[in-house]
Protein backbone atom coordinates (compact mmCIF):
# COMPACT_ATOMS: atom_id res chain seq x y z
CA UNK A 1 0.00 0.00 0.00
CA UNK A 2 2.36 2.77 1.43
CA UNK A 3 4.46 1.87 -2.49
CA UNK A 4 1.26 2.29 -4.39
CA UNK A 5 0.55 5.51 -2.32
CA UNK A 6 4.28 6.89 -3.20
CA UNK A 7 3.72 5.68 -7.18
CA UNK A 8 -0.23 7.79 -7.08
CA UNK A 9 1.22 11.03 -5.31
CA UNK A 10 3.98 10.88 -7.99
CA UNK A 11 2.13 9.74 -11.12
CA UNK A 12 -1.08 12.73 -9.99
CA UNK A 13 1.24 15.49 -9.76
CA UNK A 14 0.37 16.28 -13.57
CA UNK A 15 -3.62 15.58 -12.57
CA UNK A 16 -5.85 13.52 -10.80
CA UNK A 17 -8.35 11.05 -11.55
CA UNK A 18 -11.38 12.20 -12.87
CA UNK A 19 -12.98 10.31 -9.45
CA UNK A 20 -10.52 10.31 -7.07
CA UNK A 21 -12.51 8.63 -4.68
CA UNK A 22 -13.51 6.15 -6.21
CA UNK A 23 -9.65 5.29 -7.04
CA UNK A 24 -8.96 5.19 -3.47
CA UNK A 25 -12.11 2.84 -2.76
CA UNK A 26 -11.01 0.56 -4.94
CA UNK A 27 -7.39 0.35 -4.19
CA UNK A 28 -7.18 1.53 -0.96
CA UNK A 29 -10.28 0.19 0.24
CA UNK A 30 -10.57 3.42 1.71
CA UNK A 31 -14.04 5.15 1.56
CA UNK A 32 -13.94 8.94 2.29
CA UNK A 33 -17.33 9.38 2.27
CA UNK A 34 -17.99 12.97 4.03
CA UNK A 35 -21.13 14.59 5.32
CA UNK A 36 -21.81 18.17 5.24
CA UNK A 37 -24.52 19.98 6.67
CA UNK A 38 -26.82 16.81 6.21
CA UNK A 39 -26.01 15.51 2.96
CA UNK A 40 -23.69 12.77 2.08
CA UNK A 41 -20.56 14.07 0.07
CA UNK A 42 -17.49 12.14 -1.79
CA UNK A 43 -15.27 13.32 0.80
CA UNK A 44 -14.49 15.87 3.55
CA UNK A 45 -12.45 17.98 1.32
CA UNK A 46 -14.21 21.55 0.79
CA UNK A 47 -14.06 25.29 0.24
CA UNK A 48 -14.31 27.95 3.30
CA UNK A 49 -16.87 30.81 1.96
CA UNK A 50 -14.68 33.84 0.99
CA UNK A 51 -12.82 35.38 -1.66
CA UNK A 52 -12.65 32.02 -3.80
CA UNK A 53 -16.13 31.66 -4.30
CA UNK A 54 -16.95 35.33 -5.28
CA UNK A 55 -17.74 34.03 -8.63
CA UNK A 56 -18.95 31.49 -11.41
CA UNK A 57 -15.28 30.88 -12.94
CA UNK A 58 -14.37 29.73 -9.51
CA UNK A 59 -16.99 27.20 -8.62
CA UNK A 60 -16.30 25.83 -12.09
CA UNK A 61 -12.80 25.31 -10.91
CA UNK A 62 -13.79 23.95 -7.75
CA UNK A 63 -16.58 21.14 -9.38
CA UNK A 64 -13.68 20.38 -12.30
CA UNK A 65 -10.98 19.84 -9.84
CA UNK A 66 -13.38 17.77 -7.31
CA UNK A 67 -13.96 19.69 -4.48
CA UNK A 68 -16.67 18.07 -2.15
CA UNK A 69 -18.55 21.58 -1.62
CA UNK A 70 -18.24 25.21 -1.77
CA UNK A 71 -19.33 28.01 0.60
CA UNK A 72 -20.33 30.91 -0.95
CA UNK A 73 -18.93 34.24 -0.10
CA UNK A 74 -21.05 36.09 3.05
CA UNK A 75 -23.64 38.32 1.54
CA UNK A 76 -24.94 40.77 4.16
CA UNK A 77 -28.47 40.44 4.77
CA UNK A 78 -30.87 43.64 3.49
CA UNK A 79 -34.68 44.36 3.87
CA UNK A 80 -36.80 45.37 0.99
CA UNK A 81 -35.80 48.93 0.81
CA UNK A 82 -32.22 47.34 0.33
CA UNK A 83 -30.91 48.57 3.79
CA UNK A 84 -28.61 46.62 5.68
CA UNK A 85 -28.33 46.75 9.52
CA UNK A 86 -24.85 44.78 9.00
CA UNK A 87 -23.81 48.09 6.46
CA UNK A 88 -20.59 47.98 8.05
CA UNK A 89 -19.65 44.56 6.95
CA UNK A 90 -20.22 45.17 2.95
CA UNK A 91 -17.36 47.21 2.63
CA UNK A 92 -14.76 46.73 -0.80
CA UNK A 93 -11.61 45.55 -0.27
CA UNK A 94 -9.54 43.75 -2.87
CA UNK A 95 -5.66 43.25 -1.81
CA UNK A 96 -5.21 39.93 0.03
CA UNK A 97 -1.60 39.39 1.12
CA UNK A 98 -0.41 35.27 1.77
CA UNK A 99 1.90 35.32 4.53
CA UNK A 100 4.14 32.78 6.67
CA UNK A 101 3.25 33.53 10.12
CA UNK A 102 5.03 31.67 13.34
CA UNK A 103 3.26 29.91 16.11
CA UNK A 104 6.22 29.23 18.94
CA UNK A 105 9.32 28.69 18.23
CA UNK A 106 9.40 26.19 15.27
CA UNK A 107 6.13 25.69 13.98
CA UNK A 108 5.88 28.21 10.33
CA UNK A 109 2.19 28.35 9.08
CA UNK A 110 0.22 30.34 6.58
CA UNK A 111 -2.06 33.48 6.50
CA UNK A 112 -4.18 35.40 4.64
CA UNK A 113 -3.78 39.08 5.67
CA UNK A 114 -7.12 41.47 4.34
CA UNK A 115 -8.95 44.03 5.68
CA UNK A 116 -11.83 43.43 3.72
CA UNK A 117 -15.32 42.17 5.40
CA UNK A 118 -18.50 40.45 3.39
CA UNK A 119 -20.15 40.59 0.17
CA UNK A 120 -19.65 43.90 -1.51
CA UNK A 121 -21.81 44.10 -4.88
CA UNK A 122 -25.66 44.46 -5.37
CA UNK A 123 -27.79 41.31 -3.93
CA UNK A 124 -28.69 40.27 -7.65
CA UNK A 125 -25.68 39.74 -8.61
CA UNK A 126 -25.14 37.49 -5.66
CA UNK A 127 -28.76 35.70 -6.75
CA UNK A 128 -27.36 35.39 -9.84
CA UNK A 129 -23.95 33.54 -8.27
CA UNK A 130 -26.48 31.19 -5.92
CA UNK A 131 -28.24 30.23 -9.40
CA UNK A 132 -24.68 28.99 -10.97
CA UNK A 133 -24.20 26.82 -7.68
CA UNK A 134 -27.93 25.74 -7.80
CA UNK A 135 -27.39 24.26 -11.12
CA UNK A 136 -23.69 22.70 -10.51
CA UNK A 137 -25.64 21.26 -7.54
CA UNK A 138 -28.62 19.68 -9.22
CA UNK A 139 -25.84 18.53 -11.76
CA UNK A 140 -24.00 16.51 -8.73
CA UNK A 141 -21.02 17.88 -9.66
CA UNK A 142 -20.20 20.39 -6.83
CA UNK A 143 -22.50 21.08 -3.73
CA UNK A 144 -22.45 24.52 -3.39
CA UNK A 145 -24.57 26.67 0.09
CA UNK A 146 -24.88 30.13 0.44
CA UNK A 147 -23.80 32.43 3.53
CA UNK A 148 -25.60 35.26 5.07
CA UNK A 149 -24.50 37.76 7.54
CA UNK A 150 -28.00 38.70 9.24
CA UNK A 151 -28.53 41.52 11.71
CA UNK A 152 -27.25 40.74 15.58
CA UNK A 153 -29.34 43.33 17.98
CA UNK A 154 -28.28 44.32 20.61
CA UNK A 155 -29.80 42.61 23.77
CA UNK A 156 -32.31 44.55 24.42
CA UNK A 157 -33.60 45.20 20.52
CA UNK A 158 -35.39 43.62 18.63
CA UNK A 159 -34.00 41.41 15.73
CA UNK A 160 -35.14 42.92 12.41
CA UNK A 161 -37.28 40.59 11.13
CA UNK A 162 -37.90 42.31 7.79
CA UNK A 163 -34.13 41.80 6.70
CA UNK A 164 -34.40 37.94 7.67
CA UNK A 165 -37.49 37.02 5.46
CA UNK A 166 -36.62 39.48 2.83
CA UNK A 167 -32.87 37.97 2.72
CA UNK A 168 -34.09 34.32 3.20
CA UNK A 169 -36.78 34.32 0.86
CA UNK A 170 -34.60 35.47 -2.25
CA UNK A 171 -31.99 32.79 -1.69
CA UNK A 172 -34.68 30.60 -1.77
CA UNK A 173 -37.00 31.98 -4.48
CA UNK A 174 -33.24 31.06 -6.24
CA UNK A 175 -32.03 28.45 -4.94
CA UNK A 176 -35.60 26.53 -5.56
CA UNK A 177 -36.85 22.62 -4.15
CA UNK A 178 -36.05 22.27 -0.78
CA UNK A 179 -34.05 22.23 1.27
CA UNK A 180 -32.25 25.51 1.57
CA UNK A 181 -28.93 24.76 3.05
CA UNK A 182 -27.04 27.88 4.16
CA UNK A 183 -24.10 29.24 6.76
CA UNK A 184 -24.70 32.14 9.08
CA UNK A 185 -21.48 33.75 9.29
CA UNK A 186 -19.92 34.88 12.48
CA UNK A 187 -17.04 36.41 11.68
CA UNK A 188 -13.95 37.67 13.13
CA UNK A 189 -13.92 41.35 12.56
CA UNK A 190 -17.52 40.65 14.17
CA UNK A 191 -15.27 38.60 17.34
CA UNK A 192 -13.23 42.34 17.05
CA UNK A 193 -16.16 44.45 17.17
CA UNK A 194 -17.86 46.05 20.41
CA UNK A 195 -21.13 44.02 19.53
CA UNK A 196 -19.17 41.19 20.71
CA UNK A 197 -18.13 42.53 23.64
CA UNK A 198 -20.88 40.83 25.65
CA UNK A 199 -21.06 37.59 26.58
CA UNK A 200 -25.15 37.53 26.96
CA UNK A 201 -25.74 39.45 24.15
CA UNK A 202 -23.55 36.64 21.77
CA UNK A 203 -25.61 34.14 23.69
CA UNK A 204 -28.63 35.17 22.68
CA UNK A 205 -27.91 35.58 18.94
CA UNK A 206 -26.47 31.80 18.88
CA UNK A 207 -30.15 30.66 20.54
CA UNK A 208 -32.08 32.56 18.52
CA UNK A 209 -30.70 32.97 15.22
CA UNK A 210 -31.40 29.52 13.72
CA UNK A 211 -35.00 29.90 14.52
CA UNK A 212 -35.45 33.28 13.22
CA UNK A 213 -33.79 32.24 10.11
CA UNK A 214 -36.15 28.99 10.33
CA UNK A 215 -39.19 31.44 10.45
CA UNK A 216 -38.28 33.18 7.92
CA UNK A 217 -37.47 30.67 4.87
CA UNK A 218 -40.79 30.18 2.71
CA UNK A 219 -39.32 26.98 2.49
CA UNK A 220 -37.51 23.93 4.68
CA UNK A 221 -34.52 25.36 5.56
CA UNK A 222 -31.28 23.45 7.10
CA UNK A 223 -28.81 25.99 8.78
CA UNK A 224 -25.10 25.78 9.98
CA UNK A 225 -24.19 28.52 12.53
CA UNK A 226 -20.53 29.21 11.73
CA UNK A 227 -18.95 30.00 15.26
CA UNK A 228 -16.41 33.00 15.51
CA UNK A 229 -13.66 32.49 17.67
CA UNK A 230 -14.72 34.92 20.46
CA UNK A 231 -12.51 37.07 22.92
CA UNK A 232 -13.30 35.22 25.98
CA UNK A 233 -11.69 31.88 26.96
CA UNK A 234 -12.06 28.28 25.77
CA UNK A 235 -15.15 27.45 28.33
CA UNK A 236 -17.10 30.35 26.96
CA UNK A 237 -16.49 28.88 23.40
CA UNK A 238 -18.07 25.48 24.62
CA UNK A 239 -21.01 27.84 26.02
CA UNK A 240 -21.44 28.93 22.58
CA UNK A 241 -21.17 25.60 21.02
CA UNK A 242 -24.13 24.67 23.31
CA UNK A 243 -26.18 27.89 23.22
CA UNK A 244 -26.94 26.90 19.63
CA UNK A 245 -28.89 23.75 19.75
CA UNK A 246 -31.09 25.02 17.08
CA UNK A 247 -28.60 24.89 14.19
CA UNK A 248 -28.24 22.13 11.53
CA UNK A 249 -24.72 21.95 11.70
CA UNK A 250 -21.56 23.73 13.27
CA UNK A 251 -18.91 25.19 11.76
CA UNK A 252 -15.80 25.36 13.91
CA UNK A 253 -14.14 28.26 14.35
CA UNK A 254 -13.70 31.29 12.22
CA UNK A 255 -10.45 32.76 12.24
CA UNK A 256 -9.17 34.68 15.08
CA UNK A 257 -8.89 37.99 15.42
CA UNK A 258 -5.81 40.20 16.42
CA UNK A 259 -6.60 43.06 18.29
CA UNK A 260 -3.34 45.07 17.89
CA UNK A 261 -3.55 45.15 14.08
CA UNK A 262 -7.12 44.78 13.22
CA UNK A 263 -7.00 42.28 11.13
CA UNK A 264 -7.94 38.09 11.29
CA UNK A 265 -5.68 35.76 10.98
CA UNK A 266 -5.29 31.73 10.52
CA UNK A 267 -2.21 29.87 11.04
CA UNK A 268 -0.99 27.04 13.89
CA UNK A 269 -2.52 29.46 16.53
CA UNK A 270 -5.99 29.03 14.85
CA UNK A 271 -5.90 24.66 14.42
CA UNK A 272 -4.58 24.81 18.42
CA UNK A 273 -7.33 26.94 19.33
CA UNK A 274 -9.73 25.34 17.42
CA UNK A 275 -8.97 21.63 18.36
CA UNK A 276 -8.11 22.49 21.99
CA UNK A 277 -11.80 23.57 22.45
CA UNK A 278 -12.96 20.84 20.48
CA UNK A 279 -11.32 18.42 22.83
CA UNK A 280 -13.28 19.59 25.47
CA UNK A 281 -16.49 19.88 24.01
CA UNK A 282 -18.42 16.83 24.48
CA UNK A 283 -20.32 15.65 21.23
CA UNK A 284 -23.53 14.42 21.55
CA UNK A 285 -24.69 11.06 19.81
CA UNK A 286 -26.74 11.13 16.92
CA UNK A 287 -29.19 9.20 18.34
CA UNK A 288 -29.91 12.34 20.59
CA UNK A 289 -32.57 15.43 20.34
CA UNK A 290 -29.79 18.29 20.35
CA UNK A 291 -27.33 16.58 18.46
CA UNK A 292 -24.96 18.76 15.78
CA UNK A 293 -22.91 17.90 12.96
CA UNK A 294 -19.92 19.42 13.66
CA UNK A 295 -17.51 20.69 10.06
CA UNK A 296 -13.81 21.40 10.94
CA UNK A 297 -12.44 24.67 9.69
CA UNK A 298 -8.69 26.74 10.39
CA UNK A 299 -5.18 25.59 9.06
CA UNK A 300 -6.24 22.70 7.17
CA UNK A 301 -2.94 21.94 4.92
CA UNK A 302 -2.33 18.28 5.44
CA UNK A 303 -4.82 15.21 5.17
CA UNK A 304 -2.97 14.37 9.00
CA UNK A 305 -4.56 17.59 9.94
CA UNK A 306 -8.32 16.95 8.90
CA UNK A 307 -8.43 13.60 10.61
CA UNK A 308 -6.98 15.90 13.85
CA UNK A 309 -10.43 17.70 13.16
CA UNK A 310 -12.12 14.27 12.39
CA UNK A 311 -11.37 12.69 15.74
CA UNK A 312 -13.10 15.39 17.40
CA UNK A 313 -16.35 14.61 15.82
CA UNK A 314 -16.04 16.62 12.09
CA UNK A 315 -17.70 15.48 9.55
CA UNK A 316 -15.96 17.49 7.04
CA UNK A 317 -13.56 20.59 7.04
CA UNK A 318 -13.52 23.58 5.28
CA UNK A 319 -10.08 25.14 3.74
CA UNK A 320 -9.64 28.76 2.78
CA UNK A 321 -5.54 29.52 2.85
CA UNK A 322 -4.46 26.42 1.20
CA UNK A 323 -6.10 27.25 -1.80
CA UNK A 324 -3.96 30.42 -1.81
CA UNK A 325 -0.48 29.21 -1.21
CA UNK A 326 2.65 30.04 -3.78
CA UNK A 327 2.72 27.49 -6.66
CA UNK A 328 6.08 26.23 -5.33
CA UNK A 329 4.23 25.40 -1.94
CA UNK A 330 2.43 22.08 -3.89
CA UNK A 331 4.05 19.35 -5.01
CA UNK A 332 1.63 18.85 -7.84
CA UNK A 333 2.91 20.45 -11.08
CA UNK A 334 -0.11 20.64 -13.18
CA UNK A 335 -3.81 22.20 -12.00
CA UNK A 336 -5.49 24.73 -10.63
CA UNK A 337 -4.94 25.50 -6.91
CA UNK A 338 -8.15 23.37 -5.50
CA UNK A 339 -6.82 20.46 -7.79
CA UNK A 340 -3.04 20.62 -6.35
CA UNK A 341 -4.10 21.30 -3.04
CA UNK A 342 -6.39 17.61 -3.36
CA UNK A 343 -3.56 15.92 -4.33
CA UNK A 344 -1.65 16.81 -1.57
CA UNK A 345 -3.94 16.53 1.16
CA UNK A 346 -5.37 12.88 0.42
CA UNK A 347 -2.37 11.45 -1.75
CA UNK A 348 0.98 12.76 0.26
CA UNK A 349 2.68 9.23 1.48
CA UNK A 350 3.53 10.68 5.14
CA UNK A 351 1.49 13.46 5.10
CA UNK A 352 -2.16 12.68 3.40
CA UNK A 353 -5.93 11.71 4.09
CA UNK A 354 -4.55 8.01 2.67
CA UNK A 355 -1.12 7.85 4.61
CA UNK A 356 -2.75 8.89 8.26
CA UNK A 357 -5.89 6.60 8.01
CA UNK A 358 -3.71 3.80 6.69
CA UNK A 359 -1.50 4.44 10.05
CA UNK A 360 -4.73 4.73 12.65
CA UNK A 361 -5.56 1.31 10.72
CA UNK A 362 -2.12 -0.09 11.63
CA UNK A 363 -2.14 1.25 15.57
CA UNK A 364 -5.74 -0.13 15.97
CA UNK A 365 -7.93 3.55 16.09
CA UNK A 366 -9.76 2.27 12.66
CA UNK A 367 -11.06 -0.85 11.91
CA UNK A 368 -12.49 -2.23 8.39
CA UNK A 369 -15.73 -2.99 7.85
CA UNK A 370 -16.75 -5.19 4.76
CA UNK A 371 -13.11 -4.71 3.97
CA UNK A 372 -13.21 -0.65 4.07
CA UNK A 373 -11.96 1.88 6.07
CA UNK A 374 -14.44 4.87 6.79
CA UNK A 375 -14.18 7.92 7.23
CA UNK A 376 -17.22 9.02 8.79
CA UNK A 377 -16.16 6.30 11.37
CA UNK A 378 -14.02 8.63 12.75
CA UNK A 379 -16.34 11.31 13.78
CA UNK A 380 -18.77 8.55 15.02
CA UNK A 381 -16.42 7.52 17.30
CA UNK A 382 -15.99 10.93 18.76
CA UNK A 383 -19.32 10.35 19.49
CA UNK A 384 -18.93 7.53 21.24
CA UNK A 385 -16.36 8.54 23.04
CA UNK A 386 -18.50 11.47 24.51
C1 LIG B 1 -9.50 36.47 2.79
C2 LIG B 1 -10.50 35.67 3.57
C3 LIG B 1 -11.85 36.01 3.51
C4 LIG B 1 -12.81 35.29 4.23
N1 LIG B 1 -14.12 35.64 4.14
C5 LIG B 1 -15.05 34.92 4.82
C6 LIG B 1 -16.44 35.22 4.71
O1 LIG B 1 -16.85 36.13 3.99
N2 LIG B 1 -17.31 34.46 5.42
C7 LIG B 1 -16.91 33.42 6.22
O2 LIG B 1 -17.76 32.75 6.83
N3 LIG B 1 -15.60 33.10 6.33
C8 LIG B 1 -14.68 33.82 5.66
N4 LIG B 1 -13.35 33.47 5.76
C9 LIG B 1 -12.95 32.35 6.64
C10 LIG B 1 -12.65 31.08 5.86
O3 LIG B 1 -13.82 30.57 5.24
C11 LIG B 1 -12.08 29.98 6.78
O4 LIG B 1 -13.07 29.51 7.66
C12 LIG B 1 -10.89 30.47 7.62
O5 LIG B 1 -10.02 31.23 6.83
C13 LIG B 1 -10.12 29.32 8.25
O6 LIG B 1 -9.63 28.42 7.29
P1 LIG B 1 -8.12 28.50 6.69
O7 LIG B 1 -7.19 28.44 7.84
O8 LIG B 1 -8.06 27.30 5.79
O9 LIG B 1 -8.01 29.78 5.93
C14 LIG B 1 -12.39 34.19 5.04
C15 LIG B 1 -11.03 33.87 5.10
C16 LIG B 1 -10.09 34.59 4.38
C17 LIG B 1 -8.65 34.18 4.48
Amino acid sequence: MRARLERDFDRFKRGLPRDFPAHVRETYGIDLTARYLGELVPHPIGKGSGQLSLNPGQLDDDAAAGLAFAVLKTVIAEDATGAQAMAAWAIHETKMKVERRRAGADREGWTVTWKGRGWDRPFGEYLALLRAGRDLTRAGRLLVVPSVKYHLPRLAEPFREDEYRHTTGLLADAWGDPPLLLEKDFSPTLAGDELAEDRAQILRWLREVPGRIRAASPIPVRVAMKLMNARFDDAFQVEMMNATAEADALVCFNRLFDAERGVAHGGWDLSDRNLRVLDSYRPLPPSTASYRPLTGTGNVSSGRMILEYARRGCESVQLHTFFQLPLSEYAATHGTRPERALHALVFHPQEGLIAGMLELEARRELERHDGELRFLDLPAHAHRAG
